[in-house]
């Protein structure tokens, strides 16, 4: 299946293992220009906007646009942000209906549907996405699809922990000011901060040790952070709790009642259970939505337990296939 072949090639830029395609880099670019030789194949109309965002319209509807990203976190899986593209070319081809639109850097915050919502280009009339659920709910309910109910919202900052460098051998353990001792400390409490509050994580995924020597005690760690929950109140409550003073946030998106009706029409049609789910990662409809798209996501199961943002992502052909007769049948319907 043509789908198939184009997930492997988009796996393979940037070499493995996992997906590298991180924003910015070669590898996003050259999966952009991968997308855009699909995208004149399938007859569309190439375009690229002033934030690099890629685009292939179809004669009729065009302001029906339907897509995800190209880029990747480090090692991460063959399906997160790749699936979206790829059937969302199968979808506007299949249909000569809509655009299909590719976004940059959604891994780093969604930079590419920002500055086109920032900006003043055209915003679609409505937004669908493909995506992997990366979570274990739809299969532990034993249904290939579902339809998202909103996106969590979600802060990222850093905490920046000072203390006093110092011999690693001469200095007792009690005359240190061990910078890393007190983020570890902090790290502790981030995770039980999110445990108190119902649907909330916080990660720090990223640690820097200055001045970084084994036999060196630390003098300076900055911690990255990236907290999210599903309201604003919450993910407010968490915010706080942490100490945290975000450098970005997304608040939570709810998605279009009116799209996720026609997705769960169309599941149904399918002869499948139409499960709503929330999800805890974030998204280029997420953007489009708080800007005031009506935007709708279709999620196809993950297995492995739902893991992503791994090389061990995994989605069966059987699902990746029916995802995408789903999003052509909604893509048809609403852009008559
Ligand atoms: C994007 O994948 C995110 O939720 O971090
Ligand atoms: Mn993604
Ligand atoms: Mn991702």
């Amino acid at each position: 299946m043509r789908i198939l072949e184009r997930l492997d090639a988009l796996y393979a830029i940037g070499g493995g293992p996992g997906a590298n395609r991180p924003h910015p880099s070669a590898a996003e670019d050259e999966a952009h220009e991968l997308a855009a030789g699909w995208l004149r194949e399938a007859g569309l109309e190439v375009e690229v906007d002033a934030a690099d965002n890629l685009f292939g319209r179809a004669p009729e509807r065009p302001d029906v646009w339907v897509g995800s990203h190209l880029d990747s976190v480090p090692r991460g899986g063959r399906f997160d942000g790749a699936l979206g593209v790829a059937a969302a070319i199968e979808a506007v081809a299949e249909t000569g209906r809509g655009s299909v639109v590719a976004f940059r850097g959604e891994e780093v915050g969604c930079v590419g549907s920002r500055a086109l919502c920032a900006g003043d280009a055209e915003l679609p009339s409505a937004f669908l996405e493909l995506h992997v659920e990366q979570g274990p709910v739809l299969a532990a309910a034993g249904v290939p699809l579902g339809v998202v109910t909103g996106i969590v919202g979600y802060a990222r900052g850093e905490l920046v922990f000072e203390g006093r460098a110092g011999h690693a051998g001469t200095t007792p353990m009690d005359a240190r000011d061990d910078a890393l001792v007190a983020a570890a400390e902090a790290v502790l409490r981030l995770r039980d901060a999110a445990r108190e509050i119902d649907g909330a994580v916080a990660t720090v995924g990223e640690v820097s040790v200055e001045p970084g020597a084994s036999n060196v005690i630390p003098s300076r760690v900055r911690l990255s952070v990236d907290a999210r929950a599903p309201d604003a109140q919450r993910l407010e409550g968490l915010v706080s709790a942490i100490g945290l003073e975000p450098v970005q946030r997304t608040e939570p998106a709810p998605m279009s009642a009116e799209l996720r009706h026609v997705l769960r029409e169309e599941i149904e049609r399918h002869g499948l259970p139409a499960i709503e789910l929330a999800s805890g990662a974030g998204h280029d409809a997420g953007i489009l939505a708080a800007a005031g798209v009506p935007s709708a996501m279709l999620f196809v199961r993950s297995l492995n337990g739902g893991v992503s943002h791994s090389p061990d992502e995994l989605s069966s052909d059987e699902d990746v296939l029916l995802a995408v007769e789903v999003l052509t049948a909604a893509l048809a319907r609403l852009a008559t």
